[in-house]
């Protein structure tokens, strides 16, 4: 599937994504993946970031306020990018760009570069790996949240005949291809690719992989959201803390 038809599928996810992130209405992100992605990026204090794949905004405004020096976010889709600007400070700018070809940056120039599920929207994810390694400078952190790959298989929980959530199948694992699912209402195509492949992909980029996390929740989320209690039965999600090894350039 070509990039165009890719991105058209997000310009008709956009105003149902933008207003359930502006409601904090994502409890994938504010009850389980927020937390160990600013474990991982640590202390981001006078950092210069760049955010792959930002949707409108709000993991680089969390790092602004966090005190990072200065976070480009960039996203391919146009109504994304117009939300972020809306309410960007004087810290964070963003740019309509594919994050498969970042040539507009310069080598060597960031100290963290964040990918907040966008790796799996990628046809080409070896390319963004290059890319973000090349704009790193030595010692620099690339932190990911993506689907688990055991998830991205397959997807959907078997459900009883009054929804309860009966188990997920696991399924067409080695078939990395794409996914479709319906997501707000909107037909949204994903690429699937094994645990071994996306290790292999930034091995190849010559990032170290410094830590591997699979999120589940705490007693303490559980109780503040309770919807996410499949989070304790299945990995839905794994973040990456990569590094590009100091002696390279
Ligand atoms: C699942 S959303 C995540 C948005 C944001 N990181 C967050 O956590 O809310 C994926 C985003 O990746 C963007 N995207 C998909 N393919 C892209 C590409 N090739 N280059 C840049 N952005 C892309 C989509 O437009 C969408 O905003």
């Amino acid at each position: 599937m070509n990039q165009e038809i890719l991105n058209q599928e997000w310009i008709g996810l956009a105003p149902a994504w933008i207003k359930e992130a502006r409601e904090g209405a994502n409890s994938t992100r504010t009850g389980l993946l927020d937390k160990p992605m600013l474990e991982a990026c640590g202390n981001v204090e006078g950092l210069r970031v760049v955010d792959c794949g930002c949707g409108e905004g709000r993991f680089c405004r969390l790092l602004a306020d966090r005190g990072a020096a200065y976070v480009v976010g960039l996203d391919l889709c146009v109504p994304m990018i117009e939300a972020a600007m809306e309410m960007r400070s004087d810290r964070d700018e963003y740019r309509v760009a594919d994050v498969q070809d970042l040539s507009f940056l310069a080598n060597g120039t960031f100290d963290l570069a964040i990918s907040y599920l966008n790796q799996c929207d990628l046809p080409d994810v070896d390319a963004n790996n290059r890319e973000v390694f090349r704009v790193l400078k030595p010692g620099g952190r690339f932190i990911i949240a993506n689907l688990h790959p055991m998830r991205s298989a397959v997807g959907t929980w078997h459900r009883t005949a009054d929804e309860e959530k009966l188990h997920v199948i696991l399924d067409r694992y080695f078939d990395e291809t794409e996914r479709r699912w319906t997501v707000m209402g909107v037909e949204l195509t994903n690429f699937h690719r094994s645990l071994s492949t996306y290790v292999r992909s930034f091995l190849n980029a010559g990032f170290r992989i410094a830590d591997i996390v699979e999120p589940t929740v705490t007693p303490e989320q559980l109780k503040v959201y309770p919807q996410l209690d499949d989070e304790l039965r299945v990995p839905n999600f794994i973040v990456y803390a990569l590094g590009k090894p100091r002696n390279d350039r």
